[in-house]
C-alpha cells in the first residue's frame, strides 16, 4: 500500500513544477511584452520560479530518502547514495535536479551576452532552451509514474502530454490570477491568449486522460471495487466542476470583458475559485498516482478446496476464481460437536496481502444458512495471497495460489 507521505510528495512535486515552469512560461509566452509587466509582478514571478526550483529539488531528494527507508528498513548516507544512483526512480531524480538547476540558471539572466553572440535570434534560442528543459523536467516525472515504472511506451507518451497540458492550463490560470496588469486592455489581450491556450490544453488533457483511464481501468466494475477506481471517480467529479467553471469564464466573462475591460480585476478574483479547484484536482491526482492500479491477470488461478480445524472448530470449503481477478470463498464452520456455528458468533474474513506490502482487503461475507458463509474480494496485484477467516475462538489461514 502506498505510504502516507507518497501523495504529499507527489502533490508538492506537481506544485513545484507549476511554479517553476508555469511562472516563466507565462511571462515568456503569454505576457511577453515587457512593458506591460509591472516591476513588482516581475519580481514576484522571479521569486515563485526560484521557489519552484528549490521545492522541486528538495521534494525529489527527500522522496528518494523516504522511499529508500521504506524499501530497506533503514537509511544512512551510503544507502541513500546507493539508492539514488542505482535505482530507476533515483536516476530520474538526478536528472530532474540537473534540469531544475538549468532552468534556474536560465532565469538568473546568465552572463553570456546572447544578443552579441547570436543577434536577433537570442530570444528564440532562450525560449527554445526553456521549452526543452521544461519538457525534460516533465519526462522525469512521467518516467516515475505508473506508466513509466512499467515501461509502457504509449501510456508514457500519453502521461507526458497530460502532464505538459496540465502545466500549461494550471500555470496560465494561476499566473493570470497573480498578475497585476498596468492597463486593463493589456490584461484582456493576455486573457484572450490564456483562454485559447487553456482550451487546447483541456482538449489534450481529456484525450490523454481518457486513454490512460482505459489502460488502467480495463473493466467498468473496477471503478467501484478498487481504491484506484474510487479515487479516479473522485478526481473526475472535481474535474467536471472545474470544467463547468472554466466554461462559464470563457463563454460568459470573456465577451463581457471585451466590452468592458475595467471589469478585469473582478474577473481575476472570480478566477481564484478556478485556481483553488485545480489545486484540489491536483491533490486528488496525487492520491490517484500513489494508489496501486489493478493489474490484469491477477487473482486465484484455479479452485482450491480446504479443510482445517483449530481449537475444536472446523473450517471447510472451496475458493474459486472470479472473472476480474480475485476469489470467491464458500465455506461452512462447525463446532467441536460438528454442529453448525451458532448465528450469534461473529465471523470475519480478509485477503492478507502483506507479502505485497499492501494492507488487508476485507471480504464482505454473507451468511447463507446455518454455519454456511460466502464472500468474495478483488485482488488487484499479481502474486499469491492468503484468505484469513476469524471467529473469536479461532483463526484459519488458507493459501490461495495465484500463479
Ligand atoms: C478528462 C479528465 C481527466 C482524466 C480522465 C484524467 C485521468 C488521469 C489518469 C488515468 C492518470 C494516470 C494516473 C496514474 O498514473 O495511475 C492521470 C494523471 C494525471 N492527471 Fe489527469 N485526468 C483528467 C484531468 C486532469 C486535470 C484537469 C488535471 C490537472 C489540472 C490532471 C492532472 C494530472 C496529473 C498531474 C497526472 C499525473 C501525471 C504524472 O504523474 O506523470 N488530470 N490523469
Amino acid at each position: 500500500m502506498a505510504s502516507l507521505e507518497s501523495p504529499v510528495f507527489r502533490f508538492l512535486l506537481f506544485v513545484s513544477l507549476v511554479l517553476l515552469v508555469g511562472s516563466a512560461g507565462f511571462v515568456r509566452f503569454l505576457e511577453s511584452r515587457a512593458g506591460a509587466v509591472s516591476p513588482a509582478t516581475a519580481r514576484l514571478f522571479t521569486w515563485l520560479h526560484r521557489l519552484g526550483a528549490g521545492l522541486l529539488i528538495a521534494v525529489s531528494l527527500l522522496d528518494v530518502g523516504f522511499t529508500a527507508r521504506r524499501a530497506l528498513g533503514e537509511i544512512n548516507p551510503y544507502l541513500y547514495f546507493a539508492y539514488l544512483t542505482r535505482t530507476w526512480n533515483g536516476q530520474w531524480v538526478i536528472l530532474r535536479v540537473i534540469i531544475a538547476l538549468g532552468l534556474l540558471w536560465l532565469s538568473l539572466r546568465p552572463r553570456v551576452d546572447w544578443q552579441t553572440l547570436i543577434g536577433r535570434h537570442a530570444a528564440l534560442l532562450e525560449r527554445t532552451v526553456f521549452v526543452v528543459l521544461s519538457i525534460v523536467a516533465a519526462v522525469t516525472v512521467s518516467m516515475t509514474s505508473h506508466a513509466g515504472s512499467r515501461g509502457e511506451l504509449w501510456p508514457i507518451i500519453s502521461d507526458l502530454v497530460h502532464l505538459l497540458a496540465m502545466l500549461t492550463w494550471v500555470g496560465s490560470v494561476f499566473f493570470t490570477v497573480l498578475f497585476t496588469f498596468r492597463e486593463p486592455r493589456d490584461g484582456v489581450n493576455v486573457l484572450e491568449r490564456v483562454s485559447t491556450v487553456a482550451l487546447v490544453s483541456v482538449g489534450a488533457i481529456a484525450l490523454t486522460g481518457a486513454f490512460s483511464s482505459l489502460v488502467r481501468l480495463w473493466h467498468p466494475a473496477l471503478l467501484t471495487i478498487t481504491n484506484y477506481g474510487q479515487t479516479w471517480v473522485f478526481k473526475l467529479t472535481l474535474v467536471a466542476a472545474v470544467l463547468a467553471l472554466a466554461g462559464i469564464n470563457r463563454f460568459m466573462w470573456m465577451p463581457l470583458l471585451r466590452r468592458i475591460p475595467s471589469r478585469l480585476p473582478r474577473f481575476q478574483r472570480v478566477m481564484r475559485l478556478e485556481a483553488v479547484l485545480l489545486t484540489v484536482v491536483l491533490m486528488a491526482t496525487s492520491a490517484l498516482t500513489s494508489t496501486a492500479p489493478p493489474e490484469q491477470g491477477a487473482g486465484l488461478k484455479r479452485s482450491v478446496s480446504f479443510k482445517q480445524s483449530k481449537n475444536g472448530y472446523t473450517l471447510e470449503g472451496v475458493a474459486s476464481p472470479t472473472p476480474l481477478g480475485g476469489a470467491r470463498l464458500e465455506f461452512t464452520l462447525t463446532d467441536a460437536k460438528a454442529a453448525p456455528l451458532p448465528d450469534d458468533v461473529r465471523v470475519e474474513g480478509i485477503f492478507d496481502m502483506s507479502s505485497h506490502g499492501m494492507g488487508p482487503l476485507t471480504l464482505n461475507l454473507e451468511r447463507l444458512g446455518a454455519g454456511r458463509f460466502a464472500g468474495d474480494g478483488f485482488f488487484g496485484q499479481t502474486g499469491d495471497f492468503d484468505a484469513v477467516i476469524k471467529i473469536p475462538q479461532a483463526e484459519w489461514r488458507v493459501v490461495l495460489p495465484s500463479r
